[in-house]
């Protein structure tokens, strides 16, 4: 069985907010989520500098190109040390098996790969008329996640709601990363699907990613520490 653990979404605008953030957490070092944002706005510095500290990170850069230049960015990426990284499986298959060879390094090892299906923010409507899927969206999100296994990635971002089938459809070992994670009494946002940790560690979610219930909490560090918890039990 995949590692089960929580992932903060470190949704900063800058180094100096981030590493301010983190600066709180003098115990045990989170898994924490770079993403684009941050990402382009201080560059992989700050990757190196987060992996420094002796954070895991997963770096969520959702590539999407042709496969040799997906295989040559992934190997930049592994070369930052990072833990998780991932692509659109709208790339296809020999996209992500490029992608796959990219990131393994010299002695063998990689980061998990994850795939995004469709986007959460794409509906059946968009789905239909602008990228002409004429599959309903739970099934074309199936098919992308066994697409995915099949060209040997480890998992799939998908919402807490999908876990448990993704698992029946790509096996218990494929690995799944849901974000629209609320504690029963947070506020919800903008988020639409939501599900408590205590519920995902249930529904067959293996990492939860957890932005503003912790960021924004008054107390991060005792909400992260809720979060797991009630996730992990522990
Ligand atoms: O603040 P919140 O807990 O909603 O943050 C969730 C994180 O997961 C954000 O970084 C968001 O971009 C990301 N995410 C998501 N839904 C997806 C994919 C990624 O919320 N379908």
């Amino acid at each position: 069985m995949s590692a089960k653990d929580v992932i903060i979404a470190l949704d900063f605008p800058t180094k100096i907010e981030t590493l301010a953030f983190l600066d709180r957490f003098t115990g045990e070092k989170p898994f924490v989520k770079i993403g684009m944002e941050l990402f382009y706005a201080e560059g992989p510095e700050i990757v190196r500098e987060i992996k420094a500290r002796g954070h895991r990170i997963f770096l969520d850069l959702k590539l999407h190109d042709i496969p040799n230049t997906v295989k040559r960015a992934m190997a930049v990426l592994s070369r930052l040390d990072v833990d998780m990284v991932n692509l659109h499986a709208a790339g296809a298959a020999e996209m992500m098996r490029a992608a796959l060879e990219g990131l393994t390094r010299p002695d063998g090892t990689r980061p998990l790969l994850i795939a995004v299906t469709q986007l959460t923010s794409t509906d059946d409507t968009a789905l239909k008329n602008e990228l002409l899927i004429n599959v309903p969206m739970a099934e074309t999100v199936m098919a992308y996640a066994k697409n995915a296994a099949g060209s040997g990635l480890d998992g799939v971002v998908c919402s807490p709601l999908e876990a448990a089938k993704v698992k029946e459809v790509c096996g218990a070992d494929f690995v799944t990363v849901t974000p629209g994670i609320r504690f029963a009494d947070s506020e919800v946002g903008d988020q639409k699907r939501i599900m408590t940790p205590e519920k995902a560690a249930g529904a067959g979610c293996d990492y939860i990613v957890v932005g503003r219930p912790i960021t924004q909490a008054a107390d991060p560090v005792a909400a992260y520490a809720r979060a797991v918890r009630d996730f992990l039990g522990k």
